[in-house]
């Protein structure tokens, strides 16, 4: 009887889970169990034997459970603890935040350039920035030979030897998406094309990758005068404040008579104020569509005619913002980003009132 104790109570020690333990139960005291046999056997003995061992492995079978249910309880009790200390978790620590990503002054102006003009009724056109020369060149008038496209500090594409497709540049202006628009369309014509432009220049005010937004708008009767009136409504609802323009007389080869346009400003300690004051500042070039850029989208030049413009977006972006230095707008310096920068809720808006 004591090596029966203490075999099963050393077995029930050692049980290393709750199924270790339910076997031992079922081996030591289930209905085949070696305890409960042992019980069988008290129908063989003598009145007096009967007398002993009957008490005895009664009180061994309540060993047996006593042992099982207290170690039951252990083992559960040593689950529970593994559990609180691997599942523990501070709720007191503060949140680990994520920081948004920020819109950037390109991306926000070309939208709020996009939202002013569609509210004068020009639809957005886009066009390659990897350009046939004809497009950005020969279309608009300037032949090979002609000193603007030296002028323009022109990238041109790889061409492999014995390559004999007509030469790729990446466009210097948006104006080829006049011409492309132009034959995609037809006259009358709406457009605004907003877009990457390519030249190989490099200073506080030039990047070698910049933007621009074309205007093209072709028509019976359109001239200077809308032209005029078109700019000053978009600088006004731009810069939200009453902006004065004044027309430069100039030479591009695609207009005729062209105009570079000055927008009114005030320089006040180092920054300037648009619309205020009487200084000037070159912010784009424009002029009626020439005759020959008509023809070369397949408009006819005797019953059509419009004006056209190309203005830096990075440009009035740094004015309006007051960004001093472009270069850094390509820089991808997230302290830059995070600072000039835009929330995703800062939708652009028109201009109230007026
Ligand atoms: N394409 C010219 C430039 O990049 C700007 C321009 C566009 C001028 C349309 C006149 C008309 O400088």
């Amino acid at each position: 009887m004591d090596d029966l104790k203490a075999k099963w109570l050393q077995l029930i020690g050692a049980a290393g889970d709750e199924s270790a333990l339910e076997d031992l139960r079922v081996q030591a005291v289930g209905k085949k169990g070696e305890v409960s046999l042992k019980m069988r056997e008290l129908g063989k003995m003598t009145p007096e034997e009967r007398q002993i061992a009957g008490p005895a492995l009664n009180a061994l079978k309540d060993e047996i459970n006593a042992a099982l249910a207290a170690k039951k309880a252990a083992l559960g009790d040593a689950a529970l603890d593994e559990r609180l200390r691997s599942e523990w978790l501070d709720v007191t620590l503060p949140g680990r935040t994520r920081r948004a990503g920020t819109i950037h002054p390109v991306s926000q102006v070309w939208e709020e350039c996009t939202a002013i003009f569609a509210d004068m009724g020009f639809a957005v056109a886009e066009g390659p920035q990897v350009e046939d020369d004809w497009y950005n060149f020969d279309a608009l008038n300037i032949p090979s030979h002609h000193p603007a496209r030296a002028e323009m500090d022109t990238f041109y594409m790889h061409r492999a030897a014995g390559d004999n497709r007509p030469p790729h540049v990446l466009r210097t202006h948006t104006s080829p998406v006049q011409i492309r628009s132009m034959q995609a369309e037809g006259a009358p014509i709406r457009t605004i094309s907003p877009g990457r432009v390519y030249r190989a220049d490099y200073d506080q005010t030039h990047t070698p990758m910049f933007h621009q937004v074309e205007g093209l708008a072709i028509d019976r009767d359109i001239s200077m005068a809308n032209l005029k009136w078109c700019l000053e409504e978009f600088f006004s609802a731009y810069f939200g404040t009453a902006v004065k323009t004044r027309f430069r007389a100039s030479h591009f080869p695609f207009t005729e008579p062209s105009a570079e346009v000055d927008i009114q400003c005030a320089w006040e300690g180092g920054t300037v104020k648009v619309g205020e004051g009487d200084d000037w500042l070159e912010v784009l070039g424009s002029g009626m569509v020439h005759p020959k850029v008509l023809q070369a989208g397949g408009i006819d030049p005797a019953a059509w005619q419009g004006f056209a413009f190309g203005m830096g977006i990075d440009r009035i972006a740094m004015l309006k913002y007051g960004i001093p230095d472009l270069r850094a707008f390509f820089d991808s310096d997230l302290r830059w980003l995070r600072h000039y920068g835009f929330s995703a809720l800062q939708v652009p808006t028109l201009r109230g009132g007026v």
